[in-house]
């Protein structure tokens, strides 16, 4: 099968689509040469699409790319699951070498059906039960991410009662303000995560010159929690120390001076207390591309710049610490696709004299909450036909940052190449008027009823972020690879719906 040169050149570039899209000579959009329309036939409509020859291929690349940049230094990397999980994609990405990082219960439980050991498994989040940490000590979890001063108590007292010690490390706010939408970014003071490398108050500049900066970390409250720890070795093994500083972060120097304050943190903690932390962790927080304007962060070229920090900054006569990185949306982002049934077209005339074309699909803010959530930008496609005008469409997807005047302006633009688009946005079928999946975006101009969206990029914190707002049953998720298709999670039916409703 030929494709055209519009969705099968995004795929190249390397991160909007999955390797495998492409469009038939019949204008189909494919994976591994299955039509979106023969998926919504077998699975139904909407529906996650999941390429899991992308997910491994990523993950591959991920670990050996962390291999090659640090070299003599040990490199580990870590699925952040909250991305997406699901026990397939767990084996997939633990077979390629990664451990996998959870935060609650319904994640660890998951990870461990899967068959990872609990050696391979992590558990974070800032408000843990006695449950949650019981589980994860009994299974020998490689780390608990510890994330509050009281934690450390709580931790060695279930250890005890368990027989164990639990390997910790701390999370640790380095003051680093990195991301994109506030709500993504997890470094800056004034937010739930973590404890902070500098009392409050303190002046960060302090942290440009060694010498000043182990005088100020000295007196923060992380190196105070990182002795609690350690005054509780009996029942705690102190692994390392952990940084997340935000999640859909395009610049590597962020990254590089959340690991210079970390290894300054690692130093002190050597001067005052003479241990060596054996590991750094530095989180997760990739950027991927949404738009075919986006870039997606170059990881490799990342842990080159990281790795040249640790050289740089790691002092003579400590040995150098293990590095790890917990990626989720670099990983499984681009490999997912959403389907969508278009139903209601309505033109809708505006105040400037222009129509907007509101193109109603029949899931929404239920599957993917991102839009309404952060503000997120997303693109769409017709799926099931020809466009001729197809590449123009796909060029016109350009917004970042810009306001909507902007992001219609110059897809506007972009629209003059071709009389045969509408300019369009993709809503929901929820009753919120925020419920919109594509704000600005260019459709053939004869869209309509049954014709197939496809929405790129929608692999990440789609799934796992969904609701039933208006008991609106969760889509299934499809897998493709190049042995085909099969269903990897089921879709949610009104009658699952109506068993959690147990009153008479
Ligand atoms: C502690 C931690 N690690 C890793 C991640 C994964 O981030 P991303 O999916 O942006 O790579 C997150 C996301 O919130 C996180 O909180």
């Amino acid at each position: 099968m030929a494709a055209t040169a519009s969705v099968s050149s995004a795929a190249a570039a390397g991160s909007l689509w999955p390797r495998s899209a492409a469009r038939s000579d019949e204008g189909q959009l494919e994976f591994h040469g299955i039509s979106a329309a023969e998926l919504l036939e077998k699975y139904g409509s909407p529906l996650y699409v999941l390429d899991t020859d992308e997910v491994r291929m990523r993950a591959r690349n991920f670990v050996s790319d962390a291999q090659s940049a640090f070299r003599n230094i040990t490199t580990k990397a870590s699925f952040a699951a909250k991305a997406f999980i699901s026990k397939e994609i767990v084996r997939i990405v633990s077979e390629e070498g990664m451990y996998v990082d959870t935060c609650s219960a319904g994640e660890m439980r998951i990870a461990l059906a899967a068959g990872v050991p609990g050696r391979r498994l992590i558990l974070h989040g800032n408000n843990k039960s006695d449950e949650e940490i019981r589980l994860a000590v009994e299974n020998d979890f490689a780390k608990i991410v510890l994330d509050s001063p009281d934690e450390p108590r709580r931790v060695a007292r279930i250890a005890r009662e368990t027989g164990k010690r639990a390997r910790v490390m701390l999370r640790v706010t380095v003051g680093v303000h990195a991301g994109g939408h506030e709500y993504i970014s997890t470094s800056h003071e004034d937010q739930k995560f973590g404890v902070a490398l500098l009392a409050a108050g303190e002046d960060s500049s302090a942290l440009e010159k060694s010498e000043t900066a182990v005088k100020a970390i000295a007196k923060g409250p992380a190196l105070s929690v990182l002795k609690d720890i350690l005054s509780l070795q009996d029942d705690l093994e102190l692994v390392g120390i952990h940084s997340h500083i935000g999640s859909q972060i395009h610049d590597a120097s962020a990254f590089n001076e959340a690991a210079r304050r970390i290894l300054l943190l690692r130093e002190t903690l050597y001067f005052t207390d003479g241990f060596t932390a054996p590991e750094i962790d530095l989180g997760g927080g990739y950027s991927v591309a949404y738009l075919d304007s986006d870039e997606s962060m170059n990881i490799k070229s990342t842990f080159e710049d990281i790795a040249g920090t640790f050289a740089k900054f790691s002092r003579e006569g400590l040995p150098s610490p293990a590095v790890s990185f917990e990626p989720g949306r670099s990983i499984i982002a681009p490999a997912g696709v959403t389907l969508y049934k278009v139903g209601t077209v309505k033109p809708v005339a505006l105040s400037d004299g222009t129509t907007r074309v509101y193109v109603s699909v029949d899931g929404g803010m239920s599957d993917n909450i991102r839009p309404a959530l952060y503000d997120a930008d997303y693109t769409a496609v017709l799926a099931n036909r020809a466009n001729a005008a197809e590449s123009d469409v796909i060029e016109s997807n350009v917004r970042r940052d810009d306001s909507d005047e902007n992001a219609q302006a110059s897809a506007e633009k972009s629209a003059e190449k071709s009389a045969e688009t509408c300019l369009a946005r993709v809503v929901g079928m929820h009753c919120e008027s925020g419920d919109i999946i594509v704000k600005n975006v260019y459709l053939p101009a004869d869209i309509k009823r049954g014709d197939i969206l496809a929405v790129p990029a929608t692999g990440a914190y789609g799934r796992t972020m969904a609701s039933n707002y208006n008991q609106v049953p969760r889509p299934a998720v499809a897998a493709v690879s190049s042995e085909g298709s099969h269903l990897m999670i089921r879709r949610e039916t009104v009658e699952d719906l109506l068993s959690l409703d147990v009153s008479q």
